[in-house]
């Protein structure tokens, strides 16, 4: 019996950092043992907003591969490729533009929000609007029954399904209609207490060094009320100890709490504790980082490999699209 298919996909817009690690990669690790897994780098989807400047495109492409690797991706295992290497996803997405009206795009909730949000880039552009049926074409192109996401994704599945349907209505049944995999896992605070975004400066990069992370949580807001050693504090009010809930064992996680709470114990020692656990995470990670960064041909043979083999499915699926539209030869 062949497995169900999961597909999901990052974009490479920044260096990754600790959130996408326990947000995304760890979970991506867990599915490949189960199920057929394509995971892929969404390059162009970078480029609905940052398509005026390309020059860390390639740089952010290898980051991103570097660490899924090093975070467990197995290309025995998992099929891993380049968005912009499987042609097909673009040929899939003109002919989903054909039949999606422009208010599915327009109402979808990321699309006013973030051109609002983001105030550095021009996000008027066609293909910014876009981005959803870029993605649902991702989707629909492999036929996948699971895409793990984060709930912020949710509009964007429910649009593959619509567009999905409307597809089936108009030329027959040919795609399937996919569900989310919702990532559960408690929010990661960056180190000034809000998301851990690259927006705000306050992540924790994969590509840190340990100095770095020992460094960046030296610095890390705790409860803001607790200045002095002698002061009680509430743990809960402090990104160190969400950290925590998340990287130190629950006999760590009670010390702490109780030690915040009792002032017990300092905020530089609950810090040690977890700049260790941290760095028990990281350091295989650094060094299986090394390890691919000096090997770039094995990482272009990793990526043309999978590329290969998604190109392998993405086109069956076309063909049957073509036939389905009448756009497969005249007779
Ligand atoms: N939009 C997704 C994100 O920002 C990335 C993505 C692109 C994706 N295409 C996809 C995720 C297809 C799942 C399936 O996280």
């Amino acid at each position: 019996m062949s497995k169900p298919r999961v597909l999901s996909g990052i974009q490479p817009s920044g260096k990754l950092h600790i959130g996408n690690l326990v947000g995304a990669l760890q979970n991506w690790v867990r599915l490949q043992e189960q199920y057929e897994c394509y995971y892929f780098i969404a390059d162009w989807h970078a480029l609905t907003s940052q398509y005026a400047d390309t020059s860390a495109l390639k740089e952010w492409v290898k980051d991103v591969v570097v660490n899924c690797l090093a975070s467990g991706l197995d290309p025995d295992k998992a099929t891993i490729f380049q968005q912009s290497h499987v042609l097909e996803h673009a040929e899939l997405h003109v002919l989903l533009s054909m039949i999606t009206p422009l208010g599915w795009l327009e109402r979808v909730p990321t699309y006013k929000e973030k051109q609002e949000q983001v105030a550095d880039k021009d996000l008027h552009t066609y293909g910014f609007l876009g981005y959803p049926l870029l993605q649902s074409a991702d989707i629909l192109i492999y036929r996948a029954q699971y895409v793990p996401v984060g709930v912020d994704q949710v509009p964007h599945l429910e649009i593959t399904r619509e567009i999905g349907r409307r597809f089936n209505n108009f030329y027959g049944e040919v795609f399937p209609e996919p569900d989310a995999l919702l990532t559960k896992f408690p929010k990661v605070p960056g180190t000034d207490g809000r998301k851990m975004s690259k927006t705000y400066n306050n992540c924790i990069y994969l590509s840190d060094s340990p100095q770095e992370v020992e460094h960046k949580v030296k610095t890390m807001m705790t409860d803001p009320q607790r200045i002095k050693r002698t002061d009680k504090g509430d743990p809960e009010l402090s990104p160190v100890y969400q950290l925590h809930k998340i990287f130190s064992t629950k006999e760590e996680q009670e010390e702490v709490a109780e030690g915040c709470r009792t002032a017990g114990i300092g905020c530089i020692d609950c810090k040690k504790i977890l700049i260790k656990n941290l760095l028990k995470v990281l350091e295989p990670i650094w060094e299986k980082r090394t390890y691919y960064l000096e090997k770039p041909d094995l990482l272009e043979d990793i990526i043309s490999a999978g590329s290969g083999k998604a190109g392998k499915t993405a086109s069956e699926t076309m063909s049957q699209v073509r036939k389905a539209m009448n756009l497969d030869g005249l007779r």
